[in-house]
């Protein structure tokens, strides 16, 4: 049976400002553009270091054997019009906020599932790199599925995050971008679909955006993540406290200490020289595939779970491509490259809103369960999971939002009480 997406895309009565119903229509000129841009791609001559490289293992990065494939793939049988279809299944809009603190204008995009239930609890879920909202289809899928709108206990909100994709600034080439107005514009969105209490829920780029969005806003009343960087104070509390981990965290521990020295070369090129690296990748689609490829396999669980698939995979970098992605979302790196070399700045993390965990077992940072519990006394949810990457929601969506569920139905109270 066909899900029922329009059902859910009635936003809540009474709003302040209305959101312009979106529908992606890339024009033909860019659709051929693309094809024919990979089509002609060069690909290196076979040398050591490509041809033993391969992506599992990622020993040298991608290798030359499977950028040929996926072209090949990409050409022959990936549809774009096929893909942007299924993508406007979900309902989506457009609507410019603006941030208080600053007056900038961000004309953000979002997907969204809206509850006609007067105590739904509005959550929304914040991708990173080298993600986008389309990693969340899954979860929405199965929330559809599972409810109508008459039953859907949350409103469900995926935006394209600030300055990727489908969410730019009005004037965006005049500024930097940084976590703190990030956040305050995803706040302002909230704010204007009418939830003054909601709830944040991210991973990579979108863990420290909701982090922040917890620490500066009041109406985020309770925050939950798949991925954690501890900061310098935290590391040294750990490790002053001896604290017990499993064998299993133990091995998430090397994942990500591996990813620290030989895995994170690329936030430091984002950081550091963001125009060289977008200017690039802008070059060609199939540039942007072995960049953004390589991190999609390497950060996801390709032993205990299904591996992504190359469609999904070329989803996301053909809507990196078309929206000229790379120009805009390098800010992120700019503030947070400092954890090359192992310092953190210090998010507004707060210690005394609800806070949930869900570990991953293929995860660049980590978070065991009892530094988890020595560092959040406001830790109110945890769960490790025996299968699973970087891009939960994407690669395991049920396991992802059963421990949403769960969540929210504890923090429900600290939602619905201040709530009109
Ligand atoms: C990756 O593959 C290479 C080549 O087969 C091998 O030498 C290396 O030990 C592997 N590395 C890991 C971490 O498995
Ligand atoms: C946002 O503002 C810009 C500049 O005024 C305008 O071009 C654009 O259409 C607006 N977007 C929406 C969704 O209203
Ligand atoms: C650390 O914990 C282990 C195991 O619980 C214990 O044997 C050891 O004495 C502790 N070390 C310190 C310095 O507290
Ligand atoms: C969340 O709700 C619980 C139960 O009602 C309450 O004890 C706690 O103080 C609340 N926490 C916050 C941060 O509001």
């Amino acid at each position: 049976m066909a899900l029922n997406f329009s059902a859910f895309g009635v936003l809540p009565a009474g709003l302040a400002v209305t959101p312009t119903p979106f529908t992606l229509n890339v024009p033909n000129r860019d659709v051929h553009n693309l094809y024919s841009l990979v089509d002609s791609a060069y690909i290196a001559a076979p040398k050591y270091y490509n041809i033993h490289a391969y992506a599992p293992n990622g020993t040298f990065g991608v290798s030359r054997d499977w950028l040929i494939d996926s072209q090949k793939y990409w050409i022959d049988d990936f549809d774009w019009r096929e893909e942007e279809a299924q993508q406007n299944k979900y309902p989506q809009w457009r609507l410019n906020v603006t941030a208080p603190s600053d007056g900038q204008v961000y004309d953000l995009h979002f997907a969204g599932l809206f509850s006609k239930k007067a105590d739904a609890i509005p959550v929304t879920f914040l991708h990173g790199w080298p993600g986008s909202w389309l990693e969340f289809v899954g979860v929405l899928d199965l929330l559809a599925a599972k409810y109508t709108p008459e039953t859907l206990p949350y409103h469900v909100v995926v935006p394209s995050i600030p300055d990727y994709c489908l969410s730019t600034r009005v004037e965006e080439s005049e500024t930097e971008l940084d976590m703190d107005q990030a956040s305050e514009a995803l706040n302002e969105l909230m704010i204007a679909l009418g939830f003054d209490a909601y709830v944040a829920q991210g991973g990579d780029v979108g863990s420290f955006l909701a982090q922040t969005m917890c620490g500066n806003h009041d109406e985020c009343k309770a925050y939950h993540l798949n991925m954690y960087f501890l900061t310098e104070t935290q590391k040294e509390s750990v490790a002053n406290a001896n604290l017990t981990i499993t064998p299993a965290e133990e091995a998430i521990l090397q994942g990500a200490t591996a990813w620290a020295s030989t895995g994170s070369a690329y936030a430091n090129e984002h950081g550091t020289r963001p125009s060289t690296i977008s200017l690039v990748l802008n070059t060609n689609p199939l540039a942007m595939l072995a960049w953004m490829g390589e991190k999609f396999i390497e950060w996801s669980d390709n032993v205990n779970a299904t591996p992504l698939s190359l469609k999904t995979i070329l989803n996301t970098v053909s809507l990196y491509w078309f929206t000229d992605t790379y120009v805009r979302a390098m800010w992120s790196y700019r503030v947070l490259t400092s954890i090359v070399g192992g310092t953190l700045p210090t998010m507004p993390t707060s210690f005394t809103k609800p806070f949930g965990y869900s570990a991953f077992p293929v995860e660049i940072a980590s978070l065991p369960r009892t530094w988890a519990e020595h560092l959040f006394p406001n830790m109110v949810f945890y769960n490790a999971h025996a299968q699973g990457g970087h891009f939960a929601a994407l690669q395991e969506p049920a396991a992802f939002l059963e421990d949403i569920e769960e969540f929210l139905e504890i923090v429900r109270p600290n939602v619905t009480s201040s709530s009109p």
